[in-house]
Order: structure tokens, then sequence, then C-alpha cells
């Protein structure tokens, strides 16, 4: 089943409890908490403490996406009775297969993200050790970014070796994400899609997130 997580790195931070209900209400099925650290992208967001101010908030799961250098000193902070997934990037880790390993024994699933100019290749050893791959279709750091084509490459790239090995993979996609490039991207294969600024920074968010779900099923 393809799944939206919204980003609420472009919600309302003032009420953000208020606005994730909102979303949650129109059926959104994942919440996807943009982690930056100011060092592996240009930006700082926010932190654990942030992501856990909505549990018990919400029913969603959350979707961790870690831009952060030395993430593997973090990654127990972010394990919540809500958390699903945490992705780390590939260009952050220098021991990837460790620290998958440890996002394992919290009993997580493991993601792995990969920028714009980096080659799916990397996760040739490790992808059947990983839950998850993350294509990012926008350079990380900021919402509101326009959609990097190549992207749709990557996504039907990681979509073959999954049916080559005929494992289970999710394959997520985040970075300008619209109504206009939403379908291509769930026919090329990805079924987590991230949207930030085309769900949290729309005045009917509700409305907004039922035209997604309309397009995706
Ligand atoms: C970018 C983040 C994204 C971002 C997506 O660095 O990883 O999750 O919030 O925002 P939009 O959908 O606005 O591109
Ligand atoms: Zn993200």
């Amino acid at each position: 089943m393809n799944r939206l997580a919204p980003s609420i790195l472009s919600a309302d931070f003032s009420k953000l409890g208020e606005e994730v209900a909102e979303i949650e209400k129109a059926g959104a099925h994942v919440i996807h908490v943009d982690v930056m650290d100011g060092h592996f992208v240009p930006n700082i967001s926010y932190g654990a403490t942030v992501m856990k101010s909505l549990i018990g908030k919400t029913k969603m799961p959350f979707d961790v996406h870690l831009m952060i250098e030395n993430p593997e000193k973090y990654i127990e902070d972010f394990v919540t009775e809500n958390t699903e997934i945490i992705t780390v990037h590939a260009e952050a880790c220098v021991h990837l297969h460790r620290t998958i390993q440890l996002i394992h024994s919290f009993g997580v699933k493991a993601g792995v993200a990969l920028n714009p100019a980096t080659l799916p290749d990397v996760l040739d050893y490790v992808l059947e050790e990983i839950d998850l791959a993350l294509v990012m279709s926008v350079n990380p750091g900021f919402g509101g970014q326009k959609f990097i084509p190549s992207a749709l490459h990557k996504v039907k790239a990681l979509q073959n070796q999954k049916e080559l090995r005929n494992q289970e993979l999710i394959i997520e996609i985040d970075g300008g994400i619209t109504l206009d490039n939403i379908k291509m991207v769930t026919d090329a294969g990805a079924e987590l899609v991230v949207a930030g600024s085309s769900v949290f920074g729309v005045e009917d968010r509700l409305c907004r997130v039922q035209q997604f779900l309309n397009i995706m099923k």
C-alpha cells in the first residue's frame, strides 16, 4: 500500500499538535520528521524533543529522517513508541553497516537515504540488511525546493533491485512532491511519499491530503 508522509518541517510549530491532528483526520499515514544539524546540511531544524511532544497526540507512526553527521550518536534519542523507521544518510556514515545494526537493535526499521548525486550502488552490499531506501529528490536541507527528475531513475533502479532479489524493501521519495508529480513517483515504485510544503504549507491541509490520497491509491 502506498503511504503519504507529510513532513512537519513546513508546519506552524506554534500549533503543531493541531496541524498534525488535522492531517491525521484527513487520512495521512505517517509523520515525517526532518532532523538537520547545520553541518551535514546547511540548516538547523529541530531535535527529538519536538518529535516527542507529539507522542500521545497522534497514532501516526514517526518516520525519522536524520540529516546529521555522526547519526549513530543520536539514534537512541529518536526511539519512541511511535517510531517506525529511522533513516540515516549513506554520505554521513563511515560505518553504515554498523549503524544499520544499531538501529535494528532498538527494534526499529532501518532506512538509508541517498543524496541526489549518490549512486544507488552504495546500497548493494547492505540492501538485504535494510528495510527502507530513501531517494532524495532535492538536495537535503530545506523544504519547498523543486523536484529533481533524475530521482525517478533512481527509484526505478532500486525497484529493479528489489524485484531481482525478491526482497521486502520500502522505497521512499522525499523532496519537491506535488499533486503534479506524485503519480509519476508512485508509478516508478515509490511507496512512501514525503510531502512537506505541499501539505503543511497550504491553507486547506485536510483537502490537500485527500487530493494526494486520491491520486496515489
Ligand atoms: C528536505 C527534507 C524534506 C522536506 C520536504 O531536506 O528532507 O523532507 O521537508 O519538503 P518539500 O516537500 O517542501 O520539498
Ligand atoms: Zn525528509
